[in-house]
């Protein structure tokens, strides 16, 4: 998709008027609430289907009639959502192989939300069904602008029909050779040799738990079944509404599903932000937050994506539900559209009156009027953002990236061995990620699989398991001029987790970074080695790579225990670039002072001219400059010359302020 869905940022969220519809004069206060709300569109419909299908195959629209037509006569643009992803009662009642068999073996019963087989074929068809109708009756209407599939696609189902798809799913990955399977999964140890493919079962507590390599086949087997149920649900969509954009909300770095190769079946990616603000970490918080958002902004080549679900107070779901102060939501939407974001969405619009979510944030509370502190903070925000037009369809030029590749995350799950209680994967990529984000310096996100010749500086932290085609891709990288980081226990395995022989980092890749891995030390919790770089002293914990310079540079060394005085950093010139190794774990102020050394070597300066005290963190999205401050005190910022204030519609120029978890938009 070249062209934005909407030419202004989306401000609405989830719509459930299904609640209120012996109420009908609510639907009307909404209305009249929506528009001092400055709400602009409405995701509705996402619970609705045992109203749409009171039973089976009888259908009744009457009420999604009403509410869009309500919502268009307001210049309410409706996102249409697929219910699949609860169930009216008389489905699972009548059939109940839709019901989903958790890990033990045992069939759910009918309640909650995703709890239903991927497989089941019945399923598929109740969901092809009610989406046909819906795509059918709404084609031509006005207000729908796009389709929101299902919600939150989760978890996973292990009943016999599962089973079943999972020995295909393996026929074909396996080219239908049990021998092969056997030899990527290393079943002759152990005596696991299969003899039948009917041998082969999903990994349970009580059954195989133990190889590796199957677990990761489960991984992309139900990542694979969410991506086919999607598809189903999809089908009738695509035929009968082409026009109409699709998309499916995301849930941070779930790793249920592989969200990087599901987002190629999207048309827009979107996701759900709830951060878990004012715990005493804003700061870490806020750079969490951005490294997931540049993760779904790259996962569609830089293209923009939504927000489309955030909380405007608290959640209901947080062991202790602490009220983020004053700000802190808007500060949080702006920082979101600041990173690509073209929405700022809230679940949900109404406070629902009873259930599990009656005490979940809402922009509308129980008291039902628009005299909350909420109401007010959202309606500001919701005016600002309509000065916000032209930051729509923005994008960022980044020359630098980070590998967060979701395969590698399983198989650093997985693996036995070193660390087990260590892995931190995503923990270890924000570490990388920060010293860039810190400077204004836009990042993107990408699995290995990427075309790495658009970055100057590539940095993979914990690249343990390598997918094929990667190392050619990293070779060929650093001859043309690339400048490669990888750090401590990677370039390990291949896709099945089978070790690399004749030594680590695996194949060319020693001679890329010049060195052998020999072995590696792992730390328990407190116990601390330290490594010597550029006459500074830095703290090393967990893990230590135990490594020979052939060929290469050390930069530093380790200072303790029996390989003290050997290499602990080293680069190697490979070609016309150079690749780097960090063999331990590190702390942030090693990686802080590391990335910038990089950043002078290679020239990666901030993407603007402004000079921010620390704390305030600058983005730069197309030509609209955001500064943000997610800490307790107000900060200075130093314009390098006059810019207009896009909220305030004033020229400023010199020392400005930005408040504690305030912003300034400028241009
Ligand atoms: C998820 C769901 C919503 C709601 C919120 C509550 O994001 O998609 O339906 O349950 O959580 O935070
Ligand atoms: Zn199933």
């Amino acid at each position: 998709m070249d062209k934005p869905i909407f030419d202004h940022i989306i401000h609405g969220g989830d719509y459930n008027p299904d609640q209120w519809i012996n109420t009908p004069e609510i639907w009307d206060e909404d209305m009249r609430l929506m528009k001092l709300a400055h709400i602009n569109s409405a995701t509705v419909g996402i619970f609705s289907w045992s109203m749409l299908e009171p039973e089976e195959g009888v259908y009744n629209f009457e009420f999604l009639d009403k509410i869009l037509d309500k919502l268009h006569e307001n210049n309410i643009a409706v996102i249409l959502s697929t219910p699949s992803g609860a169930r009216p009662a008389w489905l699972s009642q009548k059939y109940p192989e839709v019901l989903r068999v958790e890990e033990t073996g045992i069939r759910n019963e009918y309640g909650v939300r995703h709890n239903h087989c991927l497989t089941s074929p019945v399923y598929r068809e109740k969901v092809r069904n009610i989406n046909t109708k819906l795509a059918e009756r709404y084609k031509n209407h006005p207000a729908v602008k796009m389709w929101h599939i299902s919600n939150e696609y989760c978890g996973e189902c292990h009943c016999d029909l599962c089973q079943e798809a999972f020995r295909n799913w393996l026929k074909e990955y396996y080219h239908n050779d049990l021998e092969e399977l056997n030899f990527k999964w290393w079943n002759g140890f152990w005596s696991h040799k299969m003899t039948d493919w009917s041998q082969i079962n999903s990994p349970k507590f009580r059954g195989e738990n133990h190889v590796s390599a199957m677990k990761l086949c489960w991984n992309r087997f139900v990542s694979d079944s969410h991506i086919s149920f999607f598809e189903n649900e999809i089908a009738p969509l695509r035929e009968i509404t082409p026009d109409i954009p699709i998309t499916t909300n995301f849930m941070k770095m779930y790793d249920g599903i592989d969200y990087q190769g599901f987002a190629k079946h999207l048309d827009l990616v979107s996701w759900d932000n709830y951060p878990a603000w004012d715990k005493g970490r804003n700061v870490e918080e806020a750079c969490d937050t951005a490294f997931v958002h540049d993760t779904f902004r790259s996962m569609k080549d830089g293209q923009p994506f939504f927000m489309m679900e955030s909380t405007t107070s608290l959640v209901n779901w947080h062991e202790v539900n602490k009220l983020p102060r004053p700000g802190l939501q808007s500060l949080s939407a702006i920082q979101a559209v600041a990173h690509g974001a073209d929405s700022v969405q809230y679940f949900q619009w109404r406070k629902s009156r009873g259930g599990h979510e009656k005490y979940h944030g809402a922009v509308v509370d129980h008291c039902g009027h628009e005299h909350t502190r909420v109401f007010g903070e959202v309606s500001r925000l919701g005016a600002e953002l309509e000065k916000l037009n032209d930051v729509v369809g923005g994008r960022s030029d980044s020359k630098v990236a980070v590998i967060y590749d979701w395969e590698n995350s399983w198989a650093v799950k997985h693996f036995c061995g070193y660390n087990n209680i260590n892995r931190k994967y995503f923990e270890e990529c924000v570490k990388w990620y920060k010293p860039f984000w810190q400077k204004g310096v836009s990042v993107d996100i990408i699995p290995m699989d990427t075309d790495f010749s658009k970055y100057d500086l590539v940095i993979a932290p914990f690249l343990y398991m390598l997918k094929p085609g990667t190392i050619k891709r990293i070779e060929d990288y650093v001859k043309k001029g690339g400048s490669f980081v990888t750090t401590y226990l990677s370039c390990l395995v291949d896709e099945n987790d089978l070790c690399y022989l004749g030594g680590f980092p695996a194949n060319e890749l020693k001679d890329v970074f010049g060195i052998w891995c020999e072995e590696t030390d792992s730390l328990p919790e407190g116990m601390k080695n330290s490594v010597a770089y550029n006459g500074k002293e830095y703290s090393v914990e967990h893990v230590c790579d135990i490594i020979h310079a052939n060929g290469s540079s050390v930069l530093g060394n380790y200072e303790k225990d029996f390989y003290a005085g050997s290499p602990a950093i080293t680069v190697n010139n490979y070609g016309a670039g150079k690749a780097y190794y960090v063999a331990f774990r590190n702390d942030e102020d090693f990686s802080f002072d590391f990335c910038n050394a990089l950043m002078n070597e290679i020239d990666i300066s901030s993407d603007t001219a402004l000079e921010a005290e620390s704390g305030v963190i600058i983005r730069k999205r197309g030509n609209v400059i955001f500064a943000m401050n997610f800490t307790d005190s107000d900060k200075v910022i130093c314009l390098d010359k006059e810019y207009t204030d896009i909220l305030s519609d004033e020229k400023i120029s010199g020392k400005i302020t930005v408040a504690s978890c305030g912003y300034r938009v400028l241009r």
